[in-house]
């Protein structure tokens, strides 16, 4: 039987935060996310999630899982104390028990598999990830003697010649959890933190085994928004390899940001300063940025967005978007269409072929194929109350400032004169025209003086 703890009771004081540490991002997704993905990956019997600090916020955001449990701890008094409180509050300690810190978020599936496969083979109490670090600064460092782990000696409780020491703790252990339980409430926290810590009990175990893997960035523990930053370029750079070695082109990769999920094909260029989040996929061919981001979206082919901002929305193929363009959620944007400068789509869909400019904000509007907006044209879609839509058919060529006063519904072909305010329907090959004629004034300037 295997079962998984996963420490996230601490506050995370190094933070300096009011978010608890292990809710901190990195990629997108929180640490404790991290590491429950990578121990689902192992498929446990049970994963019991400490939690402490603002335990709330902690619990609100694990997902859904009747495997998962959460065990609070209260108060907040050290890694030792976090599991005798599970050892209490969970009666049944048989099998393995897996413990991880939830600060060290880039720890793989398979280390943790080649940790469970050494600990059953080697028929351990205790076994545990160790590295050497060139600089091990904050972390327990590990002092074997022969095979076995000897102690574990924190930062805050090292003198000047133990803190040489490069083999550090990475904080993920794997436990024969009868053993464990039989000496855990024996912990004390006389030493320098007045914390009980986990790493205590490494001595109390006979058979405490060390599997030391290389430092390949992995086991980085998080304590302050240095590391945090650490992590999320190490992340990064991973995801953009991935792309790259599939055929991306980064122009300039360290001002670029690609969540792990994106999806990005064969000879796209990624400009300076551009984001891609969430969900997003962008077909072959595309070139996006300089400064773009787009999250939760699909782009097509052959598409050009530079400038621009696009959220949850679907652009088809052969578009150009920006530069200085705001696309917002719910749009759609037909093949070869056109959205240029400082022009604002939300909740829109846009036929083939068409163009916005210049300047407009269109809102909750249909809008047909071959059809151009002139500049400045505005859908005014809100009444202070409600939000109303505006339809406008194919072929139409809408003049400059026009204001569509929603709801509103144009047939085809239809023209509007510029600088009309529209607020009638009309008919398919029409022209609306609402504004007052011009009246020339002769002698006007003679007159005033
Ligand atoms: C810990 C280890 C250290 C190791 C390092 C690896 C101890 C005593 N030290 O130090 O040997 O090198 O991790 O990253 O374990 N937590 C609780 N309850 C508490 C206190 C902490 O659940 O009462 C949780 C924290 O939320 C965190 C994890 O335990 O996720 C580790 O705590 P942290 O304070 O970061 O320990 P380190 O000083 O990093
Ligand atoms: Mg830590």
């Amino acid at each position: 039987m295997l079962s998984v703890a996963i420490l996230a009771a601490g506050k995370g004081t190094r933070m300096e935060s009011s978010l608890p540490k292990v809710l901190h991002k990195i990629s997108g997704k929180s640490l404790l996310q991290r590491v429950i993905d990578s121990c689902v990956e192992l498929k446990p019997d049970q994963i019991f999630v400490i939690a402490g600090h603002k335990s709330n916020e902690v619990q609100e955001s694990i997902p859904n899982d009747k495997k998962i449990n959460v065990v609070i701890q209260e108060p907040q008094s050290g890694t030792g104390h976090a599991i005798q409180v599970l050892c209490r509050e969970v009666k049944n300690h048989a099998g393995t028990l897996l413990i991880l810190n939830g600060d060290v978020p880039l720890i793989r599936p398979s280390t943790l598999k080649r940790l469970l496969y050494f600990h059953d083979s080697k028929n351990a109490d205790v076994s545990l990830v160790t590295t050497k670090k060139t600089n091990p600064h904050g972390y327990g460092r590990v002092f074997l003697k022969g095979d076995f782990i000897e102690r574990i000696v924190e930062e805050k409780d090292c003198n000047d010649l133990e803190r040489e020491n490069p083999l550090i703790n990475a904080g993920v252990y794997c436990f024969n959890w009868g053993k464990l339980s039989k000496i855990i409430n024996t912990l004390h926290s006389n030493n320098n933190q007045k914390e009980i810590y986990l790493t205590d009990t490494i001595s109390l175990l006979e058979n405490s085994l060390s599997l030391e893997v290389e430092d390949n960035g992995e086991l980085q523990g998080i304590n302050n928004r240095i590391q945090l930053s650490e992590c999320e370029e190490s992340i990064q750079n991973s995801i953009k390899e991935k792309h790259m070695l599939n055929g991306v082109t980064f122009i300039n990769k360290a001002s670029c940001s690609v969540s792990e999920e994106a999806e990005i094909g064969k000879d796209v260029i990624i400009e300076a300063n551009t984001h891609i989040r969430g969900n997003t996929k962008i077909n072959s061919h595309c070139i996006i940025g300089p400064n773009s981001f787009i999250e939760n979206s699909n782009v097509g082919l052959n598409c050009k967005i530079s400038n621009s901002t696009v959220y949850d929305s679907q652009i088809m193929d052969y578009i150009k978007i920006g530069p200085y363009s705001h696309i917002r959620p719910q749009s759609k944007i037909s093949s070869q269409s056109k959205i240029g400068n400082f022009v604002e789509i939300k909740n829109s869909q846009l036929g083939e072929e068409s163009k916005v400019n210049h300047l407009s904000y269109i809102g909750d509007s249909i809008i047909g194929k071959s059809t151009n907006i002139g500049a400045g044209t505005i859908t005014a879609n809100f009444d202070g109350q409600k939000k109303y839509q505006t339809k406008i058919g194919k072929n139409s060529s809408i003049g400059a400032n026009t204001v569509f006063v929603a709801p509103i519904n144009l047939g085809e072909s239809v023209t509007t004169g510029a600088g009309s305010v529209i607020t009638k329907d009309s008919k398919d090959n029409s022209l609306a025209i609402s504004r007052t004629k011009q009246v020339n004034i002769e002698n006007w300037g003679k007159k005033k003086s």
